[in-house]
């Protein structure tokens, strides 16, 4: 594959609401971020992900565009934007923004005119339809809960469709005269430096049309938009289209939210003349999942579960592209959580975790706070839920006959509040995130699980950290973990998860013990440490022997 520059690149993701709030007023900004340039550059960060920026009601914490062109005052100004990309590129780190497009606000100009006049440029902006008060175009549920359904404020006899919340109106993807404005606004962030997008909820912009109905999967009567996705073919010619027109002028990274993806779409998506650079594998997270409701999933992911899905996404995108790895983001809950057992959230479990992450074939992507191990909050009543998707979540689990407490504590594991609580910088008040009263309480670790204690202590997950993006930079191994091979090691091997990266005629064994007990691996060459996660490694008659959720990456010698 042809070489890019964005292919060694280590990504962080922001929320900028929680990461740091200098104003006072509870909310994170932009000046926050610029605040924390150098600790981005010192944990060795080249690319960030900022989530929603834009004006925005907030309905969906910013996933709700009302104007594309501005930052949200809450945020910081334009002036902050341009002096954060200033002051980034000096430090070697590119901008990535959100690219939220399948949908806009209702707050949007657009959509203000189409409610004006329905039949005119903006109604054909959104899919609006006729209603007689009885039958909807189809029984579609919402991602936030409900029918995809509402009345067209102002026309009693129009609803429009929304994939997520009401306030989020779908945009109507086969309107040339829409792409061109989205592609248009694309372009001048592109020219104003950012480094590319991360592209929103990407899969829905392709409808099955006409609407129709499809078997319900509830009680309620409606089905999953998945039933409806799997019958929409040709989002390939929007995509491909978007790349031409925006990301391949510009040499522009772009990295999609791709929930069902499949093998054989893989070239298309991420291959050399790919729609995206890359794509996030989301196969572990959808470990566990039932389509009843959060309340019926598995709260956690086992290692072997979690093996397995990183295993069968690298062996997808083998030769064929880059995928985006991560074990969490604003969606959900922390890694460290989902994928590790309740009584394991000890820094070496952490730490190896991290490392079996950061290490696969692909971009690693960093969710703020991972890189100090943050864990998930505690809910100790419904009121302390903020996010709309865990508040449908809820009622759904009572709706399925669960006591409120019960339904809490099923759908706690879950939400995506989990990943939103603000970011932990000191013990002192509110984690050091505001002055104010922050939007959402700080998990109350804080005082022992924050930035300043770590960046203390050489044997921190901080620490573990910088290391594994020291190496991914180093002269010695950043063109085998960039471009090398992914091979799995011993995967039959229970609790173990091993893999060789092979290249440039190099090869390393990352290696983790996914379980409390010890258990020795066979090593497939003479081997030297490289890395480890500050517990002592035994290296001795061709075997590892690793004590319970020890991590090493070793040098191979392979004859
Ligand atoms: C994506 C975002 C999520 C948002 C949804 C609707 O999944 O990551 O936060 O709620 O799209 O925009």
């Amino acid at each position: 594959m042809q070489k890019k520059w964005w292919q060694k690149a280590t990504a962080y993701q922001i929320y900028p609401k929680s990461f740091l709030d200098t104003n006072g007023d509870g909310i994170g900004d932009l000046r926050g971020v610029l605040c924390k340039l150098d600790y981005l550059q010192q944990l060795g960060i080249n690319l960030v992900w900022l989530s929603p920026i834009y004006c925005s009601p907030l309905a969906d914490q910013g996933y709700d565009i009302s104007d594309y062109y501005r930052i949200d005052p809450r945020f910081g100004t334009m002036d902050d934007f341009d002096e954060l990309l200033a002051e980034a590129k000096k430090r070697g780190i590119g901008i990535v923004m959100d690219l939220v497009v399948n949908h806009c606000s209702d707050e949007h100009e657009w959509f203000r005119r189409a409610c004006e006049a329905p039949d005119g440029r903006y109604g054909k902006f959104f899919y609006i339809e006729d209603y007689d008060g009885q039958h909807l175009p189809c029984n579609w549920r919402s991602y936030f809960g409900g029918s995809v359904w509402e009345p067209l404020p102002g026309h009693p006899d129009k609803v429009y469709l929304h994939s997520f919340h009401k306030k989020q109106p779908d945009l109507n993807w086969e309107n040339p005269d829409l792409r061109e404005e989205i592609y248009r606004m694309m372009n001048w962030w592109l020219d104003k430096g950012v480094a590319g997008f991360r592209i929103d909820a990407i899969i829905n912009i392709k409808k099955a049309l006409p609407f129709r109905d499809y078997p319900a999967s509830r009680a309620d009567g409606l089905c999953d938009m998945g039933e409806m996705l799997a019958q929409a073919h040709g989002i390939g010619d929007f995509l491909a289209e978007m790349q031409r027109r925006t990301f391949a002028p510009h040499d522009a990274f772009s990295v999609g939210e791709v929930f069902n993806s499949h093998a054989e779409d893989l070239p298309a998506f991420i291959g050399e003349h790919g729609y995206f650079s890359s794509m996030f594998d989301f196969s572990a997270i959808l470990c566990g999942k039932n389509r009843d409701g959060w309340y019926a999933c598995a709260p956690t992911v086992s290692g072997e579960e979690y093996k397995r899905s990183c295993f069968a996404s690298q062996k997808m995108a083998a030769h064929v592209g880059y995928l985006s790895n991560i074990i969490e983001n604003h969606d959900g809950p922390r890694g460290v959580s989902h994928y590790l057992p309740a009584s394991e959230h000890a820094e070496a479990a952490k730490k190896m975790l991290g490392g079996l992450s950061f290490l696969l074939a692909g971009i690693p992507f960093l969710y703020e706070g991972q890189e100090l191990g943050m864990e998930n909050t505690v809910f100790e009543n419904p009121e302390d839920i903020d996010d709309i998707s865990t508040r449908d979540e809820y009622k759904v689990a009572l709706a399925a006959g669960l006591s409120p407490e019960a339904a809490l504590r099923a759908v706690a594991p879950f939400s995506r509040d989990n990943a939103r609580t603000p970011m932990q910088w000191t013990a002192g008040k509110n984690a050091g995130f505001t002055d104010g009263t922050p939007w959402l309480a700080p998990n109350p670790n804080y005082p022992r699980l924050n930035a300043a204690e770590q960046l203390a202590r050489a044997d921190s997950v901080l620490a573990f950290y910088r290391r594994l993006t020291a190496l991914r930079r180093s002269e010695a191994y950043a063109d085998t973990l960039a471009y090398g091979d992914c091979i799995p090691w011993l995967p039959e091997q229970k609790n173990l998860m091993a893999y060789l990266r092979r290249g440039s005629g190099k090869t390393l064994l990352i290696v983790g013990n996914f379980q409390p007990a010890p258990q020795a691996a066979a090593l497939p060459g003479a081997a030297r440490i490289v890395l480890d996660n500050d517990l002592p490694v035994t290296l001795s008659g061709g075997k590892i022997s690793l004590l319970g959720w020890q991590f090493a990456v070793l040098e191979i010698s392979e004859s």
